[in-house]
């Protein structure tokens, strides 16, 4: 074993403390007979169709002369190992970009779900009886992404909405954001989250988290805006009221839930309750200014005062 490489072993031991001292005297022990297979990376974590590259290097004694070099998934012991590249679920996906020296990188792409194994690679040599294998291969798992977001939020609070991977990606990873499918350009977003600082009506709309370089794109949360009613407005029918008429008068606002709870004042008094206020047979002594009171959990708003003309069937 070169000092390079016992350099960077116990580099890697320190960066990963947890790491057991048991992986360090195994792989020494490989390296030191000259034969041995690493792994820039064990776990991979990679988005949903996207491509992965299993970076690989592997060392045999000066005398041997390499055969085959493959990369196969949960071998069988005693049985064949087969080759990936030869299975028509990976022929189309799997690219070797290694050499037959030292280096067996691969390229997967498309990956999916289905993906998730353990990779090896795979050596044969000229004296039949030595092959090699790898340990510990590349675990592969493969992640979708999910929008976490509250379902609503009021006007003018500040929300946070998570874009979730089952898995930390092993490659840095720049998130985009969507609203209705639209790219959104106001960058508000911190690693993958997108932060939303006193929330208009206009932020409402479905979101959609991806990954910047990436053809996948996250199942859209919806996120609704609450607020208390605004415009308020009631109306009147029949326009012309001639006294002993039914009268309607109707409230409307708009509001978010929507208001289930109207009060209608006649000069200041209460005189009913609900979105719709019929007046039977209508009198003289209905005249007067009415106003209705629209209310929802975020607040409540009074419509301007409507003036209640009732003409006498003389006049008419
Ligand atoms: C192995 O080959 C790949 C693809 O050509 C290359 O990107 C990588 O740097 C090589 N690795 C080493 C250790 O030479
Ligand atoms: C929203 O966030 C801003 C900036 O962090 C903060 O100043 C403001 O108080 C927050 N508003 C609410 C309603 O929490
Ligand atoms: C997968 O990626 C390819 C491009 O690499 C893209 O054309 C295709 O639409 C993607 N499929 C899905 C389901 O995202
Ligand atoms: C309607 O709002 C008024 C005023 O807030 C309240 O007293 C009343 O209980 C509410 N009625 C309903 C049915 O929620
Ligand atoms: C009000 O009157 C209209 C028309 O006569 C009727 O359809 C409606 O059911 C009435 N609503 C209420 C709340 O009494």
């Amino acid at each position: 074993m070169s000092f390079n490489t016992i350099y960077l072993m116990l580099m890697s031991v320190r960066m990963a403390p947890r790491l057991p001292l048991i992986f360090l005297l195994m792989i020494h022990g490989v390296s030191s007979a000259g034969w041995g297979v690493s792994y820039r990376h064990s776990h991979i974590c990679a988005l949903k169709n996207s491509s992965v590259i299993m970076s690989c290097t592997y060392t045999y004694p000066t005398g041997y002369k390499i055969k085959k070099v493959f990369w196969t998934t949960n071998p069988v012991k005693g049985k064949e190992s087969p080759d990936l590249s030869e299975d028509p679920e990976y022929r189309q996906r799997l690219q070797y970009l290694g050499d037959k020296q030292q280096n067996c990188t691969i390229r997967l792409s498309h990956v999916t779900q289905k993906d998730e194994h353990k990779y090896y690679f795979r050596f044969t040599t000229d004296k039949a009886d030595v092959k090699w294998i790898g340990d510990p291969g590349v675990t592969l798992t493969v992640t979708d992404l999910q929008v976490e977001a509250p379902e609503r939020v009021t006007e003018g609070h500040n929300v946070s909405l998570t874009c979730k991977s089952s898995c930390t990606l092993t490659d840095r990873a720049t998130f985009i954001w969507y609203r209705n499918s639209q790219p959104l350009t106001e960058r508000r977003d911190r690693n993958n989250q997108l932060l939303l600082q006193s929330v208009r009506r206009e932020d409402a709309g479905r979101y959609s988290c991806a990954l910047h370089g990436h053809s996948y794109i996250s199942p859209a949360a919806h996120l609704s805006v609450t607020y208390p009613p605004r415009s308020v407005s009631v109306s009147i029918s029949p326009s012309v009221i001639v006294e002993g008429d039914s009268v309607t008068l109707s409230c409307s606002s708009d509001s978010n839930p929507p208001a289930l709870n109207f009060s209608w004042f006649k000069g200041g008094m209460i005189v009913g309750s609900g979105r719709i206020y019929n007046i039977s047979k209508i009198s003289s002594d209905h005249s007067g200014e009415y106003k209705c009171r629209s209310i929802n959990e975020h607040g409540q708003k009074d419509s301007a005062a409507v003036t209640l003309n009732v003409m006498c069937e003389f006049f008419y």
